[in-house]
């Protein structure tokens, strides 16, 4: 059915594309491919346009986001092109103080710790991304029939990045908070899955195909609290884009304990890391839902004959699929050879072609 909500001409040309099929589960010409961090990293291509330019503000100039954004698809010929930003952009663009610390990642000057600080986080309108709405307008032009995945970093993991002050193993703050003041808690989250909401409408309605949320971090919890603590203000986010028919992907790491719950927050897409076997996965998510994934990503570094037999048993894993996106478990790897990801795709595309 298509509302007026969900047309768009960008997103009209993506329609029967072998990504966007295969996450509506309709037959495939073959199995599409695209890789979690393919944008950036690995790529001399990239390091030589970033040069002397500094992360966060490469996010807000959109016509290095656009070069940047195509540069995979180009070099690997993935069936899909993920937006070139970071999961804190929304945040920094409500005017929270916060940098990307180069091998460090996302460090908030002021976190996010008491009730009072929660009034630093304004609602986010159109107006506060103007290069989000301007790049996806490039960059959906030249994609032509190649659809393009906007994201946004769920509430637990932002949540996670604002209360800490920067990333955390144990995340021990961020917990302390959740299990202590339930309710300052949900306040959090439910807020942060407005700002997140907002922000994925903003790229839908510029043109991106399909919207990937990324709960990274969320596989620190037991099924019980994310069910809790977790699932209302994730599946607020997945409402809030239901509208658009979009399809709508959710992934996090070392979630295997979730995968039913993080397709019952409202995904049609369910990413799965390399820790569980897709036919398990399958098993665990249930009916009606696609699913995404799951090479280790650290196979990788093997030669190639090791990496396609990998590939090879976690294509054949996912045979009995209703629907396959083929990804790694997690992101490309700055120290990955590009090379071996152009092989990758070549042999997914090859050993799927129907
Ligand atoms: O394909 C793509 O690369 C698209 C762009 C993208 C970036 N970040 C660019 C980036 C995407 C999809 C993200 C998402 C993101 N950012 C996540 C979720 C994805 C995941 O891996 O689970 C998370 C947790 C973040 C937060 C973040 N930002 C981290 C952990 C880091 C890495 C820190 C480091 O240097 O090791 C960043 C920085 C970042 N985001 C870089 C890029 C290309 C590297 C910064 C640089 O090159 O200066």
């Amino acid at each position: 059915t298509t509302t007026a909500a969900s047309h768009h001409p960008a997103r009209n040309a993506t329609r029967d594309s072998a990504f966007i099929k295969a996450c509506r589960r309709e037959p495939v010409p073959h199995t599409p491919v695209w890789f979690m961090r393919q944008a950036g990293r690995s790529l001399p291509e990239y390091l030589k346009v970033r040069e002397g330019i500094a992360m966060l503000d490469s996010c807000m100039m959109p016509e290095l986001v656009t070069e940047i954004t195509l540069q995979p698809v180009r070099r690997h010929k993935v069936d899909a092109a993920i937006y070139f930003s970071d999961i804190v952009v929304p945040l920094k663009a409500i005017g929270i103080d916060l940098d990307i610390k180069p091998g460090v990642g996302p460090v908030v000057a002021e976190p996010i710790r008491t009730r009072a600080d929660l009034a630093r986080l304004r609602d986010l309108t159109p107006e506060d991304v103007p290069y989000v709405t301007e790049a996806i307008g490039m960059l959906t032009a030249e994609l032509g029939a190649t659809p393009l995945i906007g994201f946004a970093g769920a509430p637990f993991t932002l949540a996670s990045y604002l209360v800490e002050g920067g990333p955390s193993r144990s995340h021990e703050r961020t917990k302390a908070m959740m299990y202590g003041d339930p309710q300052l808690w949900a306040d959090l989250v439910d807020r942060l899955a407005e700002i997140t909401g907002a922000f994925l409408k903003v790229q839908i309605e510029a043109g991106a195909s399909a919207v990937q949320l990324f709960d990274s971090w969320v596989g620190a919890l037991a099924p019980a609290d994310y069910r809790r603590s977790v699932l209302p203000a994730s599946a607020k986010v997945f409402d809030a884009v239901a509208p658009y028919d979009v399809p709508r992907i959710h992934f996090g790491v070392g979630t295997g304990e979730l995968l039913g719950l993080m397709g019952e927050a409202g995904a049609d897409v369910v990413g799965v890391d390399w820790r569980v076997p897709l036919d398990e996965a399958a098993r665990r998510v249930g009916p009606g839902k696609a699913l995404q994934g799951n090479l280790d990503p650290a196979v990788l570094f093997a030669p190639t004959p090791a990496v396609e037999a990998k590939t090879r048993e976690v294509l054949d894993a996912a045979a009995g699929l209703e629907g396959h996106v083929f990804n790694l478990g997690h992101g490309v790897m700055p120290s990955m050879d590009p090379d071996a990801l152009t092989r990758l795709v070549g042999y997914v595309h090859e050993q799927t072609a129907r």
